[in-house]
């Protein structure tokens, strides 16, 4: 099929855009390149053997978007440009809703224009709140903690009136756990622009001595080892559970966990980081960090079932991975 990919420059949708293209699919990419850089196109292309047809456009430029839906004949969208830093939602919270909602509203209104009926969207574990786990797609919403994450609820909601106004429109809803990790290739991985915000960019810094000692945030939690517990899920294997969910798209509006379905710890990262790749990652418990939760893993029973799909590779992978694409841009 011809997807067109938002955001397909950035850490997930490359990786993504690698997967569907060895899937057979052919791609638009369409990105501002704001949070990722033109090169990692050049190595999606390089990495796949295959031709991506690319726009710098900013998704709120309307006529733009428009523009691209006249020329292409488009048979499904993966939407996953969005502003994602959950620090800096809380200080910018009008340009993370201007950004991600009306991004969001924008797309689909082209795509209700041009009659494209197949949208996959890039959710998140954060929509669930402070909710007991495993997170079950089923469970009742708490408020989230930041306007990030509240842009998120509020796109799902939008897509899940605009399906049942449009019943031909069909949506899939992905929610994402913890995703790090890089291609095996070394050539993709996690490139954030700006301040770092989550854990393994900064356990990757602290291995590298480019800052002195990872902060873990809050030893007291009431978890395995007192630090916070996430369901860390490697890219790749979130990237194949794009490919899933948009050869299993059907009418209406389906919701999937993205995840493992197991926890991991801070300090259990931090010692399979280290074993796997040899190397020390200094660090020192600080306090917590405002907004984080202490525990967060999936129930993936859901997308396991319905697109026969499974995460695969396990946390050394993620370790591994994500060492090998940091030497590689040291180089
Ligand atoms: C993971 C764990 C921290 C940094 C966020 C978003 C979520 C998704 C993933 C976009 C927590 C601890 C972290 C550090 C630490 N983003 N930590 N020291 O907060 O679970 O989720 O990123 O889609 O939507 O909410 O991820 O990587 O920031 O934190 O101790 O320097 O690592 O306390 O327990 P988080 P994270």
């Amino acid at each position: 099929m011809n997807i067109l990919v938002t955001g397909g420059t950035g850490y997930i949708g490359s990786h993504a855009c690698v997967a569907l293209l060895e899937a057979g699919h052919d791609l638009i990419v369409v990105d501002n390149l704001y949070n990722s850089k033109i090169d990692t196109l050049e190595k999606m292309m390089r990495l796949t053997n295959k031709e991506i047809t690319f726009y710098q456009v900013d998704l709120t430029n309307e006529l733009a978007v428009d523009k691209i839906f006249s020329i292409h004949s488009i048979d499904g969208v993966i939407h996953f440009a969005g502003m994602k830093a959950v620090g800096e939602s809380v200080e910018v919270p009008l340009t993370y809703y201007y950004n991600n909602i009306v991004s969001t509203m924008v797309l689909v209104k082209a795509c209700l224009k041009y009659n494209v009926y197949r949208f996959v969207f890039s959710s998140s574990a954060t929509v669930y709140g402070d909710n007991t786990v495993p997170f079950v797609e089923t469970m009742d919403l708490l408020p989230t903690t930041n306007p990030y994450g509240e842009t998120k609820a509020m796109s799902e909601r939008i897509l899940i009136d605009i399906a049942k106004a449009n019943p031909t429109f069909s949506v899939s809803l992905l929610r994402y756990f913890n995703p790090v990790g890089a291609h095996e290739s070394g050539l993709l991985g996690e490139r954030p622009n700006g301040t770092l915000n989550n854990l393994m960019p900064y356990v990757t810094q602290a291995a590298k001595g480019v800052i002195k000692k990872l902060k873990v945030f809050g030893s007291d939690y009431p978890t395995v080892d007192g630090t916070g517990v996430r369901d860390y899920i490697h890219v790749m294997d979130l990237a194949g559970g794009h490919v899933a969910a948009l050869n299993n798209i059907k009418k209406g509006v389906q919701i999937y966990n993205l995840g493992t379905g197991k926890g991991t710890s801070v300090l259990e990262l931090i010692h399979a980081f280290e074993k796997e790749n040899g190397i020390e990652v200094p660090f020192e418990f600080v306090n917590r960090r405002p907004g984080d939760i202490a525990i967060c893993y999936a129930d993936v029973s859901k997308a396991n079932k319905e697109l026969n799909w499974t995460a695969k590779r396990d946390i050394f992978a993620m370790c591994r991975d994500t060492w090998r694409f940091e030497q590689n841009l040291v180089k």
